[in-house]
């Protein structure tokens, strides 16, 4: 058994657990740019106390590169937290964010995010540098 086994994929458009990259196609060496992250970009997934997305994480893989490099942890920790778990709120953290990184060589960005139910979901962008 492997964990990439229970990690699943899809279409983003058409499966709101899928996380979104929102990145350059290319970029140039060493310059910082910019990296939205994102679950439920075309359908919301369901932010409740109940059902929500715990976490994204940012990954690149080098062209050619052997390992998967960890870049950032998005972490959505208030989900209607309180102190009466009937009336839940009143915040509630979207599971966006934005992280600046900076690259040498091109590569894969790979997000993966994390529902409390529906487990692990991927996507990823291929992203060159000049
Ligand atoms: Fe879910």
């Amino acid at each position: 058994m492997k964990l990439g086994d229970f990690v699943q994929s899809g279409d983003w458009k058409g499966e709101k657990h899928v996380p979104v990259i929102g990145a350059p196609d290319s970029v140039k060496a060493g310059e910082a740019f910019k990296v939205d992250l994102c679950v439920g970009k075309e359908i919301a997934h369901p932010n409740t106390a109940a059902h929500y997305i715990k976490w994204i994480k940012l990954l690149f893989v080098p062209n050619g590169g052997k390992f998967a490099i960890e870049l950032a942890n998005l972490s959505f920790d208030v989900h209607g937290d309180t102190m009466d778990a009937e009336h839940p709120g009143p915040a509630f953290a979207d599971p966006f964010g934005s992280v600046r990184v900076k690259l040498s060589a091109g590569g894969t960005l790979v997000a993966q995010s994390y529902c409390n139910i529906h487990g692990l979901w991927e996507s990823s962008k291929t992203i060159t540098v000049n």
